[in-house]
């Protein structure tokens, strides 16, 4: 991995997810984030206009960490590489993509949630993973469970994440940082309570730090 992103995520421990209509709430989103603490953001490519929400903030915060996520192919890898990415998160192992970002030497965090597709990613030269969907696939004993077998793999769990349970996940050696939707609510992106967000972040922040 990276070495920006390794230390960037050792230091934040939490990665939001922005997901946003437009380049100009996307930024919104991304500046309340990194208000609250978290400089190490996933733009998703959700929406119609997701790829010109990520080159915005990649503009925008030269200093934050902007990654992209929910890259399903090889041809969404390349053009979030081309938006200025820093790292790929994907839901599922796709070898095409792995490809792309390894070539750029760019962190790839693709999603497991059976040892079968863990092995793969071990054997594809990944030692970060995102695990997914976290909550749904086993939590916290399930990752155990991977980390006991699979001594050298680090991961990423999201999916259920939540303030209520980021301290039992991070408190697992092997995990390195949690992602999740829960720092950026749609109902307060709908009501441009970007202050709400900023809160979130900073609840996140305080617990990884403990
Ligand atoms: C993801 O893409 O990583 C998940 O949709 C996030 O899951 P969450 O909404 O439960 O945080």
């Amino acid at each position: 991995m990276t070495d920006p992103i390794a230390n960037a995520l050792l230091n934040t421990k939490v990665v939001p997810l922005v997901q946003a209509d437009d380049p100009a709430t996307a930024v919104k989103i991304a500046e309340a984030l990194i208000e609250g603490g978290l400089t190490v953001l996933e733009v998703v490519l959700r929406t119609s206009e997701a790829l010109q929400c990520l080159e915005a903030i990649v503009k925008e915060f030269p200093d934050a960490h902007v990654g992209a996520g929910t890259v399903l192919s090889a041809e969404h890898a390349r053009a979030v590489l081309a938006r200025g990415a820093t790292f790929i998160v994907s839901p599922g192992l796709d070898e095409t993509s792995v490809k792309v970002a390894q070539s750029a030497q760019i962190p790839i965090f693709p999603g497991v949630a059976t040892p079968t597709e863990l092995q793969h990613a071990w054997n594809l030269g990944l030692r970060t993973v995102k695990f997914f969907p976290a909550g749904l696939a086993g939590g916290t004993k399930m990752l155990k469970a991977f980390s006991s077998v699979f001594r050298d793999m680090r991961f990423m769990p999201t999916g259920g994440v939540s303030a209520g349970n980021l301290s039992e996940f991070l408190e697992i050696p092997s995990v390195l940082a949690c992602g999740g939707s829960w720092l950026t609510p749609a109902s307060a992106i709908n009501d441009g309570d970007f202050s709400a967000i900023t809160k979130l972040a900073r609840e996140a922040t305080t617990i990884a730090r403990k």
